[in-house]
């Protein structure tokens, strides 16, 4: 690929396409824009993906903030010491945060940017595949606060995405099936075509083939640019992640080597696919794909039927539950989505029992 092209324009434009590649009259009309430049990387993106960006004349004289890689610095103090970097570098209204990686940079990044001074301008990069169709789209932004997960945050918008999937080409493969969890959910819930194109490639080869990730790209972009604040059809993209999200807590608190957002986002969307069979009369048949597919992809977690009450007194405490109810988007079919469905705790058990024995 050494193309970029534009493939959404509001309410920011997201390219993709090799960085490097891209137009240095439109680099310098967007960087001259700006009083102060400044990159946020981790120490892997500094390594891996910063030459690249380094390679583009605009991009060379300006200042690196590097913060350690993983789910810890995204916290309040990292965003305090940022806030302390900024001051003395005395950045103003007017100035540009890059954040150059995956999910963990986006979210702290576009969080320090928003409320400093009431919010200086950012733009993401991408380095991972979850934040290439997921974590750089939508506006979230935020940090971890006391155990919980994105306790503190706000909704703003960068001002452009460049998506440049030959960063994967880094990226261990373990993260790059993480990432592809999410695909999976974009097909399911909203794209049948994309799911068919899946189904024939191996995830590693999505390096190759960037037209699925313009396609989950667009099915992120057009859920969130129809209700940015999520008040209720940006719901859908909370498909598998009920139940993932408890698993993943669970996982983060009892295991060694705890599993990945994505790992347990598979889990999820094989317990919820099973749901959505129960309750929506989801197709049987295209269930059985689903399950292999993702059972294929993923390594089996081993979940003891005892810590299940565990599991379901998580999800119990999940902020997408209304008066009780525990609340789940289902399918209907491939491609096709429900929100505010719910369910009550004998089929969530049963659930999570199918997926431990599924073969
Ligand atoms: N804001 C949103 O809408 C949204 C959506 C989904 C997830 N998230 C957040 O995203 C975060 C997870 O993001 P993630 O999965 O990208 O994790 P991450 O940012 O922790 O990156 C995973 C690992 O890959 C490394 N890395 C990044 N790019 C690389 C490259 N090109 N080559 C080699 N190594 C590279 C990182 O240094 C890190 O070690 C979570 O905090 C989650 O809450 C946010
Ligand atoms: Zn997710």
């Amino acid at each position: 690929m050494d193309k970029i092209i534009k493939i959404i324009e509001n309410p920011y434009p997201i390219y993709i396409g090799e960085i490097n590649a891209f137009d240095f009259e439109q680099f310098q009309q967007i960087i001259k824009a700006f009083s102060q430049v400044i990159i946020i990387v981790d120490e892997h993106t500094k390594l891996y993906c910063l030459p690249k960006l380094m390679s583009i004349p605009s991009f060379r004289s300006m200042k690196i903030i590097e913060i350690s890689s993983g789910e810890a610095s995204k916290s309040i103090h990292k965003s305090i010491e940022i806030w302390e970097t900024f001051t003395e570098m005395n950045l103003d209204r007017n100035s540009l945060i890059v954040n150059l990686g995956g999910g963990v940079i986006s979210d702290l990044g576009g969080f320090v940017a928003t409320v400093f001074k009431r919010g200086l301008h950012y733009i993401n990069i991408p380095t991972t595949l979850l934040a290439m169709i997921d974590a750089s789209i939508g506006g979230k932004t935020g940090v971890n606060y006391k155990g919980f997960k994105n306790q503190l945050g706000i909704f703003a918008d960068p001002e452009v995405v460049f998506i440049d999937p030959s960063f994967l080409e880094t990226l261990p493969t373990r993260e790059l099936l993480s990432g592809f969890a999410e695909i999976i959910k974009h097909a399911l819930i909203m794209d049948d075509v994309l799911w068919n194109m899946i189904l024939q490639i191996k995830p590693e080869k999505v390096l190759d083939n960037s037209e699925i990730i313009k396609r989950a790209v667009y099915v992120k972009s057009n859920i969130v640019n129809t209700d940015p604040l999520e008040k209720d059809i940006r719901k859908i993209l909370n498909f598998g992640h009920t139940i993932a999200h408890a698993i993943e807590s669970f996982s983060l608190a009892n295991d060694k080597n705890p599993l990945l957002h994505g790992e347990a986002v598979a889990i999820g969307l094989i317990c919820e696919t099973y749901i959505s069979v129960k309750k929506n009369g989801f197709d049987e048949n295209q269930a059985e794909i689903i399950y292999k597919y993702i059972r294929n992809l993923f390594p089996l977690y081993k979940i003891n039927p005892q810590t299940i009450p565990e599991i379901i007194d998580i999800i119990k405490q999940d902020k997408k539950n209304k008066n009780k109810k525990l609340n789940f988007t289902l399918l209907t079919e491939i491609g096709k989505s429900l929100i505010n469905n719910d369910c009550d705790e004998n089929l969530i058990t049963e659930s999570i029992i199918f997926y431990t024995n599924f073969h």
